[in-house]
Formats: structure tokens, sequence, C-alpha cells
């Protein structure tokens, strides 16, 4: 969204062995810490974050970086008891590549299980936490196992039987995810490409795509859309300063014009104060929130 301070530290780490020692210095020091995906979801404070801000970097020396590394899928594999039919493929992917990368990526080699997820915007890993996902369909479906750092600095593995994932959430606080393994099936290349395009169209059509915005800023009430909810009291293009109700999709805020967190704070109350006013709803932030 552009907006929220600066953080007192930003550090990217390539290999999972730099992770665990900055894990120990933030340990040994106390200093108050936060892990990000890709950021497209978060909200930071007009003040900053008084502390460091953590990112698996995406340079091309980064272990964090690689898809479908052929030996470890292999070992894996080897491993498994469980057999899979022949329709299956098991792919693995380190958590800071771009979700959109990945889906392209398997689609190229007619693996299917992406399309529906390509136009979510972040991470592999962010929206893996997350447990991010469109109507139907959530990255959990194709998830088998991923690999995580705990705040410790323990490496565990967790396979998806030991994951509580639910709508839009995981109980994975206290883990950085560094690794993810799918499993995907083979399907033909040209139709997961052209499922991609329809999404990526989809949104583009009732979404406001290239504006200033965090997705959407409220979960869905159960069998209810938040975006329904608030455009039906009108308030398509309301704005507290600087940040406007989208006109294309009311679940949208927009940073229009040089917004700041407290508006978009301001704002968040003021829609939920009114969808609970007319529906005696309890409208949840999608969006997280960080102090
Ligand atoms: N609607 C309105 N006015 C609006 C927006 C929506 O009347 O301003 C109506 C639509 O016409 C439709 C219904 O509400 O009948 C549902 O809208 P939409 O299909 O856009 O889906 P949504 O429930 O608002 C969810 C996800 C989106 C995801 C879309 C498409 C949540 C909170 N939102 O939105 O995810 O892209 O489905 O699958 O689960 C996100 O998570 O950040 C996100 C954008």
């Amino acid at each position: 969204m552009c907006i929220g301070g600066n953080a007192d530290y930003f550090v990217e780490v390539e290999t999972e062995q730099q992770l665990v020692s900055l894990l120990k210095f933030i340990n040994e020091n106390n200093i108050k810490f936060f892990v990000i995906g890709g950021g497209s979801n978060l909200l930071f404070g007009d003040e900053g974050f008084k502390g460091i801000v953590i990112k698996l970097s995406l340079s091309s020396n980064s272990e964090f970086a690689r898809i479908g590394n052929k030996e470890e899928i292999d070992a894996w594999n080897d491993n498994e008891t469980e057999s899979l039919d022949n329709n299956t493929v098991r792919i693995c992917c380190g958590a800071a590549v771009s979700l959109a990368y990945l889906a392209i990526k398997t689609a190229e080699h007619g693996l299917s299980g992406l399309e529906y997820l390509s136009a979510i915007p972040g991470t592999v890993g962010g929206a893996v936490f997350g447990n991010a996902g469109v109507k139907n369909c959530s990255m959990s479906d194709i998830v088998d196992k991923i690999e995580v750092i705990d705040y410790s600095g323990n490496k565990r593995v967790l396979t998806k039987n030991n994951i509580n994932f639910e709508y839009r959430k995981s109980d994975l606080q206290g883990n950085i995810i560094t690794k993810i393994f799918f499993i995907l099936k083979n399907a033909d290349k040209n139709d997961i490409l052209k499922t991609i395009s329809q999404e990526r169209k989809r949104r583009i059509n009732s979404q406001p795509i290239g504006t200033k915005n965090a997705g959407c800023v409220f979960k869905n009430p159960e069998s209810d859309s938040a975006g329904r909810l608030i455009d039906s009291l009108n308030l398509k293009n309301y704005s507290v300063g600087g940040i406007k109700i989208s006109d294309v999709h009311a679940n949208f805020f927009v940073n229009e014009d040089n917004g700041c967190a407290q508006d978009m704070l301001k704002l968040i109350d003021f829609v939920k104060d009114e969808v609970y006013k007319k529906y005696s709803i309890k409208l949840e932030t999608e969006i997280k929130i960080i102090k």
C-alpha cells in the first residue's frame, strides 16, 4: 500500500544457516522481529517497526529461491512410503519464490494444481503460512509437507497432517517456512495456461489491479462476501484521508493520495461499525496489522 513507517533494520537471508544465526542473535539480545513473505497483505503502522524485519532472499544465490531441486525430490520419493498414482507429481519449492512464478513454471511442465492460485500476489511461503486462496481452492489443497525453522532456530519437517489449516489461516505461528513440497497432477499444458490467463482476466475485471492496495481487507463471513456487504451500504468511493474504498471491489481499500496507516485503520473501524450496525456481522481483517 506504500504506507507505514520504516523498520529499524531489514535483513535478507540467503541460507538456512544465516537464518539460524540471525535467530540466535535475536534471542540472545531479546530483539523484536517480524518475518515477511512478499509483504502484500501487511499493514505496518506510521511509527514504523522497532526491531528487525526479516525476509528470505530471492537472489540467485539464495537457497530459498529454488524450485524442484531434482536430488531433493528423488531422495524424498525414495523415502516416501505412501504410493501415489501415476498421474501425480511431487515438486518442491523455496519459500521466497513468487506464487505467480511457480504457477507459470509448473504450468509449463504440464503440472496442474496452482492455476487458480496463480493471480494471488506474494511468495509461496507467505501464501502457505496464511493459507491463501480463491473460492473453493486454497494452498492447503496442494501442500504435502513443509520445512520450517522455528523461532528458537530448530529445523523441522511438518507433514500436512501435522498442520492445522483453516480459511485464510494456519497454526504455523512461531515457524518460518523455508521450503514447501507440493503434490500436483499431470495435465495438458495449454489447458493449465488457459486457466491461468482466465483467472488473471477475471481479476483484472473485478479487482482494482495496479492500484496501491493490500488485497481483500476483510475475510469473508460465513456464506457471504465482505465486498458485497460493504457495497450494499453504498460505501464504494468513501474515503478517510488518502485511503478510499475501491469503486471496483468494495473489499479493497486503495491508497489514492498519500494515505497513512492511521487513515487505513480509521477506515477499517468505520466499515466494521457500519456492517455491524446494519447486519450484526463482525468483520475480521484479512490483512495483518503489524504493531
Ligand atoms: N460483490 C459486490 N460488490 C463488490 C464486490 C463483490 O456486489 O464491491 C459481489 C460480487 O458481485 C459477487 C460476490 O460479491 O457476487 C463475491 O465477490 P467476488 O467474486 O469478487 O469474491 P470475494 O468473495 O469478494 C474472494 C476472495 C478474493 C478472491 C476472490 C475470487 C476473500 C476475502 N476474498 O473474494 O481473495 O480473489 O474470492 O476468488 O476470501 C484476497 O484474499 O485478498 C482476495 C482478494
